[in-house]
């Protein structure tokens, strides 16, 4: 990171590279914004100026990131519901529009995993992690994009490491993850000619509740685990969150239909 960036720093906010008022008077939208890379997203973007529409399923930790944002002068109105039903999705988004008039960002961040020999894994594990990891942000980006052509906005979907690579016992996961990267590059297509933008961020391992409890089978090989784990250990939520921000910003109209690594050279080899 540049030192002039430090310039930008928020001593208040404890939070490095902060750009204030970089997302005046712009409305964003994040899901699973309750906890980890969502909530360091929606509090950010607050204190660089957004309104925050935030969503989770988890109610009590929502309402955690609303109480940090509001504690620090934003302003952020939450819903609760389950993204891996369509009907949320598109409930959850008509909510926004509601409350601000406008939406500028939408952040597609809830998702789950989980390790699994492949055989083994349930079909009722199966389905509800396509519904939560790659159907809700197909819906969300259906239900969002008549907004977001509207005020030349944009859409920032987290995908994953696992979605560039293989690995072992999340092939799951992985499948899904790589259709997340299928879905942003074919809308950062099929809406070239208009001025949104779509891109994806794919983190590596990153120290939130996700990777805090991450089930792995007892009697796996670890050594197949060893090329995703990397060399540099995990990153911090916020270190995905400013670069959504960067991403998302109204200046970076250079950026379409990019797909982001920061996962410390995981992926490099
Ligand atoms: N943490 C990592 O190492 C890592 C690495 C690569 C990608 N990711 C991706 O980043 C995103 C965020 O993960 P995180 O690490 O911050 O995890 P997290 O568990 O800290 O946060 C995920 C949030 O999504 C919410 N959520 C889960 N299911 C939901 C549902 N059905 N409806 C609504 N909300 C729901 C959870 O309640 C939680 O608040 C996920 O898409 C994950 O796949 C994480």
């Amino acid at each position: 990171m540049c030192d002039d960036l430090r310039l930008f720093t928020d001593e208040e906010t404890d939070m490095p590279y902060v750009i204030p008022g970089r997302f005046n008077e712009k409305v964003a939208f994040v899901t699973g914004a309750g906890s980890g890379i969502g909530r360091a997203t929606a509090i950010r973007l607050a204190t660089e100026g957004a309104e925050l529409f935030v969503h989770d399923v988890n109610a009590d930790s929502l309402a955690e990131t609303v109480s940090v944002i509001t504690a620090n002068g934003g302003t952020a109105v939450s819903r609760v519901g389950d993204v891996s039903e369509r009907a949320e999705c598109f409930a959850a988004i008509a909510e926004a529009i509601e409350a601000f008039g406008r939406l500028d960002v939408l952040a597609n961040v809830a998702g789950i995993a989980g390790a699994f020999h492949f055989t083994e894994m349930t079909e009722t594990q199966y389905r509800r992690m396509v519904a939560i990891n790659m159907d809700a942000p197909f819906f969300f980006c259906q239900a969002a994009i008549p907004h977001l052509l509207a005020s030349d906005g944009n859409i920032v979907n987290i995908a994953s490491n696992a979605g560039l690579m293989g690995q072992a016992y999340t092939t799951a996961y992985c499948m899904t993850k790589g259709a997340v990267v299928q879905l942003t590059r074919s809308l950062a297509m099929e809406y070239a000619k208009t001025k949104i933008r779509v891109n994806a961020i794919a983190p590596g391992g990153i120290v939130t509740n996700l990777t805090h409890n991450f089930q792995i089978p007892a009697d796996i090989d670890f050594e197949l685990m060893a090329p995703y784990l990397g060399y540099r250990g995990q990153g911090e939520a916020d270190d995905i969150a400013e670069l959504i921000a960067l991403v998302a910003a109204p200046e970076s109209t250079n950026i379409h239909g990019a797909i982001f690594s920061s996962d410390r050279g995981v992926t490099a080899g």
